[in-house]
């Protein structure tokens, strides 16, 4: 593809074992990360976006006088450089590209933010058109790239369907309130849509439809919360996988979440080595990030009622800032405590009580928990939120009756119900929290593009 006659980083390190490649012509081009040396001979070090690593350059200016000027390229600065892939493995790096050209393209300023070697992830969140070329946002978005691939790659081997529900939407999916309003700011009547509308906090309603007609289907798009937390888990906007499996119940549904999850680790450790890599030696203070992975891609995930973690938690003597009780809601805390300290691992929760759940849920034969399940994991807490769907008309109506939610508007969604309903089931994945998991980075804001969190949106 275009690229004739440059070769990429990428494609030059599989040849770093190749003798036959020794001596070859190149030319690269990228962007420089240093640029050091002496009066005889310098070192760029180049990074062209092609892959994780960066390639090393070397200009000799007692070999070549005419390379002096490259003594003077900053950081930051973008170049073309032509030269002889030269195989070192007596070095540091297995190869170098020995210059005999070094064209400027692009200059930097001197009041380029990234000159220093280390700076803060809240530093770098400040500066998020700059922060793609640090070492570990290169690493960060290689693998959300890969992630958002194996997702799509997973639902589409297993016979999903890909829809795309709307972004804008006329109800709340959650019934939780938390939406942001979609206005052009006219009165009631002669707004744009003359009604209503928001941005989508989750697709699910939308999609059910599809799945009652397509059997299995998925959507994989951003989605929008109103919610004022300021936690390292919450963003605004955010992307979520939802699928939605006709003739599913609630183990299917789990089924499918343990596949899923296994699936995506299995593929990221293995198309982006040279990053995890990074993520394990960088940000798990025990390096043991990969080992923790693929282990659990090859466990069985555990299984735990609501009512359990409650006993659990009641038990643990541990002073929780949120105290515990059957009914709860369970806060991260107490999420983490549970994989963290008890499970030591993954661990899908159960049935939930109905009245901390969404209207949609299917009610279990005790009236009282609804077949739910929200998929738990080390370093996170809830990673997915699931459920059997309610298929019965009436308990749907009754259920949203009780909750006080308008039936007219979702009439749609409850017609389902009557014409050719089936127990169906699905769940939403949360890709950033997802990412949060495979990296160990700590924090949403680090996990997507452009964060937008409370009282936060640059650019
Ligand atoms: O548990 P939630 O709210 O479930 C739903 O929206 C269902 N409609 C999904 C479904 O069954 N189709 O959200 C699902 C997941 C959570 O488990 C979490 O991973 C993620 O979405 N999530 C968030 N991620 C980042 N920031 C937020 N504010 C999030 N809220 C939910
Ligand atoms: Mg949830």
């Amino acid at each position: 593809m275009i690229r004739d006659q440059y070769v990429l980083v990428k494609d030059l390190l599989s040849r770093k074992d190749d003798p036959s490649a020794d001596g070859m012509s190149v030319r690269v081009r990228g962007w420089v990360k240093t640029n050091r040396g002496n009066a005889h001979v310098g070192f760029l070090t180049l990074s062209d976006g092609s892959c994780f690593e960066n390639i090393q350059i070397v200009y000799n200016m007692d070999e070549h006088p005419e390379l002096a000027p490259a003594a003077k390229i900053s950081t930051g600065s973008s170049v073309d450089v032509t030269g002889r892939f030269i195989l070192t493995p007596e070095a540091r790096q297995p190869f170098e590209v020995q210059a005999e050209k070094v064209e400027l393209l692009g200059d930097c300023d001197s009041d380029y933010p990234m000159q220093k070697k280390h700076h803060s992830l809240e530093f770098l969140r400040e500066v998020p058109h700059l922060r793609p070329r640090t070492n570990t946002f290169n690493a960060l978005f290689r693998v959300r790239s890969v992630l958002c691939g194996a997702i799509h790659e997973f639902f589409q081997t297993n016979g999903f369907l890909y829809i795309t529900p709307p972004l804008i939407t006329g109800n709340d999916a959650e019934g939780a309130g938390e939406v942001f309003t979609v206005t052009t700011g006219e009165g009631k009547e002669t707004d744009f849509f003359g009604k209503k509308a928001c941005l989508t906090v989750s697709g699910q309603l939308h999609v059910e439809p599809f799945a009652l007609a397509y059997d299995r289907v998925y959507t994989f798009g951003p989605t929008f919360r109103a919610e004022n937390s300021n936690t390292t888990t919450h963003a605004s906007e955010f992307w979520m996988v939802e699928p939605e499996i006709a003739f599913a119940d609630l183990e299917d549904d789990m089924a499918c979440m343990e596949a899923m999850v296994k699936y995506c680790i299995t593929k990221v450790l293995e198309r982006c080595p040279s990053e995890m890599a990074f993520f394990n030696q960088m940000f798990d203070p025990e390096h043991r990030l990969i080992e923790r992975l693929t282990a659990v891609a090859n466990s069985e995930f555990k299984v735990m009622t609501y009512s359990e973690a409650i006993e659990l938690l009641k038990a643990s003597g541990r002073e929780f800032q949120y105290p515990v009780e059957w009914g709860v809601d369970l806060k991260t805390e107490h999420e983490r405590y549970i994989c963290e300290e008890v499970v030591q691992g993954p661990v899908f929760l159960i049935d939930y009580p109905k009245d901390i759940k969404a209207f949609y849920m299917r009610l279990n034969d005790d009236g009282k928990t609804v077949a739910a399940c929200d998929c738990l994991v080390p370093g996170v807490g809830e990673l997915i939120g699931g459920s059997q769907r309610e298929e019965r008309y009436e308990n749907l109506v009754a259920r949203m009756k009780e909750l006080g939610i308008e039936q007219e508007p979702l009439q749609w969604y409850c017609d389902l119900r009557r014409f050719g309903s089936v127990k169906h089931a699905g769940f939403g994945l949360g890709l950033e929290r997802f990412i949060l998991y495979l990296t160990n980075i700590g924090n949403i804001r680090d996990t997507i593009p452009y964060a937008r969190t409370p009282r936060n949106l640059i650019f």
